[in-house]
């Protein structure tokens, strides 16, 4: 079974949803432990209520960027980690551990990318009076937001709709795209190969993960 670790910032809604899709035995992985980079973020508390071990690594600790990546590195190590997944992980890694860990590294993130790569996309949807958002799976390589696309889901954007309405949205259908994915990847119906994502899965299953509307 793939040893998977999450790694966290703040509210950790993901982080409990892909954890009761192991526990569902919905994933075929094992979640060995969740970093944090904020002491304080309440996702902690969700992972300590799941019995998971939940590791605090303070960004501001660390005097360099390269410190604090080789501190992570240190804790993925020590539980020999298969699978790293960045569910609202919202600092920046570095060239090194991207490297080390490309192929291996999914993050999710709140916008159809290449649109929208950093912060506050639900008011970059909104200013711009896009017709569609939503979100990105993709493999992490050092650029920013940048790495192979595996899967992305897409919701409706309403005439009348705040930036928490977009973020309720958002986030029910990450709650639902992102452990079919992660379970994926345990299971190696999806990989990387020469920097391309595979699915070694049915055609149509491929579809259903190129456009997924709630
Ligand atoms: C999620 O919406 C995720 O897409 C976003 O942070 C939120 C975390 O929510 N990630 C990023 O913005 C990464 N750049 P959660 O803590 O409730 O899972």
């Amino acid at each position: 079974m793939k040893k998977i670790a999450i790694l966290i910032s703040g509210s950790g809604s993901n982080l409990e949803a892909i954890a009761k899709a192991c526990f569902e035995q919905r994933i075929d992985g094992q979640i060995k432990c969740v970093i944090s980079n904020v002491p304080s973020a309440f996702g902690i508390q969700r992972a300590k209520s799941f019995g998971l071990n939940a590791v605090i690594v303070d960004h501001s600790l660390f005097k360099t960027r390269d410190e604090f990546d080789n501190e992570i590195d240190h804790v993925l190590s020590k539980y020999k980690i298969d699978i790293v997944v960045l569910a609202g992980f919202m600092r920046i890694l570095g060239k090194k551990i991207t490297k080390k860990y490309y192929g291996k590294m999914i993050n999710l993130h709140p916008s159809l990318l290449p649109l929208y790569p950093g912060l506050d996309t639900h008011a970059k949807v909104l200013q711009n009076r896009d017709k569609n958002h939503g979100i990105s799976i993709h493999y992490v390589s050092s650029e920013l937001d940048a790495g192979p696309i595996i899967a992305q889901g897409c919701i409706s954007v309403n005439k009348n709709d705040t930036k928490n309405d977009l973020e309720k949205r958002i986030h029910s259908i990450e709650h639902k795209l992102f452990p079919k994915i992660i379970n994926d990847i345990c299971n190696e119906k999806i990989y990387l190969e020469d920097n391309i994502v595979k699915f070694s899965m049915d055609k149509s299953m491929q579809k259903i993960y190129e456009y997924y509307e709630v």
